[in-house]
């Protein structure tokens, strides 16, 4: 049975460095290509939000047994978990957007193009629960940027 979960937390660090995401994200990936799960973690302003998909077993063992205990966040939320027909995130063992792609419209990035196609699908089309409050949760950092 294939879930998304999506969740949202605060980074324990002030501002959190580049090195710090690039360890998160280089174990993320690593786990998650093992247990086969995808999607895009988002960093703004000191939060988090990351929407996981894959087996059902694998969302919920990794969210409970490493990105939960993870100190490096607190006040972890579950917003949304659903079963999915299919992934949205397929080619990403966990794709990352930060705060220049959020303040931009990202173009020629590969996650921009994703992003960009997600957000005008979910204009026309329903997308699923979870990924529709991922995009709005999405478009509601990029409306607030530091100017
Ligand atoms: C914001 C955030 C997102 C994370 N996302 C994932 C994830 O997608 N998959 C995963 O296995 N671990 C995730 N983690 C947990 C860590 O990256 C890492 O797997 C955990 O600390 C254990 O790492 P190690 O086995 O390399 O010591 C996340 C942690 C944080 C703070």
């Amino acid at each position: 049975m294939l879930v998304e979960l999506l969740y949202c937390s605060v980074s324990v660090a002030y501002q959190i460095t580049n090195v710090d995401l690039e360890h998160i994200l280089d174990s993320a990936r690593r786990r998650n290509l093992e247990e086969g799960i995808t999607g895009v973690l988002l960093y703004y302003r000191g939060a988090f939000v990351q929407i996981l998909e894959g087996s059902k077993e694998s969302v919920e063992n990794v969210y409970e047994k490493f990105i939960g205990p993870d100190l490096r966040h607190t006040a972890l939320n579950k917003v949304h978990q659903n079963t999915i027909a299919h992934r949205s995130f397929s080619q990403w063992s966990m794709g990352f957007v930060g705060a220049p792609e959020i303040e931009s419209r990202m173009p020629s990035t590969a996650i921009g193009i994703l992003m960009n196609t997600l957000t005008d699908e979910s204009k026309s089309k329903p997308l699923s629960l979870g990924l529709n409050a991922f995009v709005s949760i999405y478009n509601q950092m990029r409306k607030s940027p530091y100017k």
